[in-house]
């Protein structure tokens, strides 16, 4: 097979998550086979625009697949949205005889990376890497396992806690247009109530669960709110059902960043390393402006402009399977 590239470049841009070092040695490792050489992006579209472009060998991504974060670290660049800043980034790749990207990220990565491939014609192949698992094209990203898993497991804690003081707990955590973390977590641990972007959250039904569950003899309670939630984030959540009922002993509990650090799981070191292995024969194949993911078990390719544009349904109908299971 004639490959058609002789160098290319990888870099991580938005949220990381874990996993994303997985996906670089991917890339690295893959294309060395196919003999490219790859050259690592230090973050992401503000390296670009700066020239902070290097060589990358096999050597610089030995041991990093079990370690959370990105090696390359990651930024969100105002400078790549302006036209003088894709200029200067893409000087800076031809200076270096790269042909084609390989980005990794969510929405905002591929919708520079888009914009960038229509400006320019520069090849870019997107891996899907958020803990919000908010992209289509893919039925998981890269991070969005393994900060389950780290929610699941803070909210075990709290649940211990919320038990022996007998306390309702508004558990906040990450998404911001998507419910993904919250409503599997909230099924993972059989929260009381989910309240999730995705469908209008009304108080007083959350108010007549409160209540029911009471009745049924439960002294504490665990919701989780995703941070972008139209009832607003845990804090504003908690407020109005004191507004609305005083009885209730409360507590908030942000979880914050924590949920995007850690070693990555299994399932998304899996993932990431069979993605960034596919991003290289994408771009072999002659993608050019598509993102690599897996749906159903099977790779699948969608233009980036689709990956950006349409939304990553949720299963709505798992909201009445926790409701069901947490009686
Ligand atoms: O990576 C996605 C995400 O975790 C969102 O859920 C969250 O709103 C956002 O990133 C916060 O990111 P930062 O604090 O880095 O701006």
């Amino acid at each position: 097979m004639k490959i058609k590239y002789k160098r290319i470049a990888v870099f991580t841009s938005g949220g990381d998550a874990p996993g994303m070092n997985a996906a670089i040695r991917g890339v690295v490792r893959t294309a060395m086979n196919f003999g490219i050489k790859v050259y690592g992006i230090n973050r992401g579209y503000e390296g670009m625009i700066d020239g902070d472009i290097h060589k990358l060998t096999s050597k610089d991504v030995s041991g990093v697949i079990q370690r959370g974060g990105t090696f390359l670290y990651s930024a969100r660049s105002k400078r790549f949205r302006t036209i003088e800043g894709r200029q200067q980034a893409y000087n800076n790749l031809i200076n270096k005889g790269i042909e084609a990207i390989v980005a990794i990220g969510g929405d905002g990565t591929f919708t520079g990376a888009s914009i960038f491939n229509e400006e320019f014609n520069f090849p870019v192949v997107g891996i899907p890497g958020t803990i919000d698992n908010d992209i289509f094209g893919s039925d998981f990203t890269i991070g969005y396992d393994t900060a389950l898993n780290t929610v699941i497991e803070a909210i075990d804690k709290i649940k211990d806690t919320a038990g022996s003081h007998n306390r309702l707990f508004f558990v906040e955590v990450m998404g911001r247009d998507a419910g993904f973390i919250a409503l599997n977590s909230g099924i993972a641990t059989g929260a009381e109530d989910i309240l999730i972007p995705e469908t209008v959250t009304y108080m007083d039904d959350l108010i007549i669960t409160l209540k029911e569950n009471k009745r049924k003899g439960k002294t504490s309670a665990i919701i989780i709110v995703s941070e972008g939630d139209d009832a607003g984030g845990a804090y504003d959540v908690a407020a109005k059902v004191k507004a609305l009922d005083s009885s209730y002993s409360t507590r908030v509990s942000v979880l914050g960043h924590m949920q995007r650090g850690g070693s990555p799981s299994a399932a998304d070191r899996i993932l990431a390393s069979t993605l960034g292995y596919e991003s290289v024969v994408a771009l072999i194949k002659g993608c050019e402006k598509d993102m690599v993911g897996i749906m159903n078990n099977k790779v699948v390719y969608t233009p980036l402009e689709k990956a950006i544009k349409e939304p990553h349904d949720i299963n709505r109908s798992k909201l009445r399977i926790a409701r069901m299971l947490s009686i």
